[in-house]
């Protein structure tokens, strides 16, 4: 059989040097460990302090290269999936490449958290027609400066971070699903309003509005129905699933959608207690924790699923 999507050749992530506790919070926002994670499943996440979003976007990229033991020079396409960069342009993709001396083409991917699996669905298309052999895509949010630091319903439940993959050429995409339903008011932040004198634009601050329970509904739902789609679509019985790396939003979302499928559930994996809902990055960042654990085996099946803004959703089954 001929070259149909890609295989993973090499991951990386990074993440902020200061880590903040819910004990931390909890001594300027009136909350509390108990509160956070019970709710959550969240103990503590990264956040910039100093790093910007391109610093981490970067480094992640350069650890993905080390790791598949390639040069940038040798990179056909970099892809970053992101709700915000450094800029609204140059994209961060474009920022990335000069940090990491590629020459390709750089564009970004919004699919709020969803993007990383939209951004792998994009790679694919580029093997499908030849058009490359080697991709990176990067997963990277700094959640923290788009949460509002006064309501305490959402800054709790962010971090930053990156994550990062190398694509090669291969037959290891078993099957991806994309869904998006727009949708403006469960899940929100809006852009900068600029001061034109023409514009009858009310200002209003680019931070996160979420109705935490329309949400949350939405997210076990769609999970579910998403893993089961894709695993059926793979060929593959729910029991062959390995690994799920499920989009690190709330332990309780992923604890409901394991009720309504029948992988076992030591198959799922998790970092949302280090790290908070990291949006696109935490599926990405999960993978090269699993990877640099040497867990992952030459014909591992790994079933990835993740919900975010737009609404969207995204969900595919890899062979390692
Ligand atoms: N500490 C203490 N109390 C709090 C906090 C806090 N940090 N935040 C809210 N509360 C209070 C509220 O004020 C409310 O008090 P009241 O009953 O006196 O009015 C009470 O806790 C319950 O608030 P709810 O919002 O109803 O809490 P809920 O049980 O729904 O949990 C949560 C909120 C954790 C956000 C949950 O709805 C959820 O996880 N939703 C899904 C969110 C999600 O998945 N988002 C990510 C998807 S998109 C993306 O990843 C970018």
């Amino acid at each position: 059989m001929g070259i149909t999507n890609f295989k993973v050749i090499g991951t990386g992530s990074a993440y902020p040097a200061c880590s903040k506790t819910n004990d931390d919070l909890a001594t300027f926002i009136d909350t509390s460990d108990e509160w956070i994670s019970s709710r959550t499943g969240i103990k503590s996440r990264h956040v910039c302090t100093t790093e910007t979003i391109s610093d981490l976007a970067a480094a992640a990229g350069k650890a993905a290269l080390q790791n598949a033991n390639m040069e940038a020079s040798e990179l056909d396409y970099i892809i970053c999936s992101t709700i915000r960069g450094d800029y609204i342009t140059p994209s961060l993709a474009c920022v990335v490449q000069k940090a990491i001396g590629a020459n390709c083409p750089a564009f970004d991917v919004n699919a709020a958290c969803s993007g990383f699996l939209y951004a792998l669905d994009v790679a694919a298309g580029y093997f499908a027609r030849g058009r490359a052999k080697k991709i990176l895509i990067i997963a990277a949010e700094v959640m923290t400066k788009m949460v509002d630091w006064q309501d305490r319903a959402t800054c709790v439940l962010f971090g930053d971070g990156a994550g990062a993959v190398i694509l090669g050429e291969g037959n290891n995409l078993l099957s991806i699903k994309l869904t998006a339903d727009g949708n403006t008011d469960f899940l929100r932040i809006p852009n900068i309003s600029g001061n034109s004198p023409f514009s009858n634009d009310v200002h209003q601050d680019s931070f996160t509005h979420m109705q935490g329970q329309d949400v949350y509904k939405f997210a076990v739902t769609s999970m579910a129905r998403d893993l089961a789609e894709v695993i059926q679509e793979a060929g593959l019985q729910q029991s062959d699933v390995d690994f799920v790396l499920p989009h690190q939003a709330n332990m309780r979302i992923i604890d409901s959608a394991k009720k309504r499928l029948e992988i076992p559930p030591e198959k799922y994996y998790t970092n949302i207690e280090t790290c908070g809902n990291t949006s696109c990055a935490g599926v990405a960042m999960l993978l090269d924790e699993l990877n640099r654990k040497n867990m992952f085996k030459p014909g591992n099946i790994l079933a990835l699923a993740a919900f975010g803004g737009g609404l969207t959703t995204g969900a595919c089954v890899i062979r390692w």
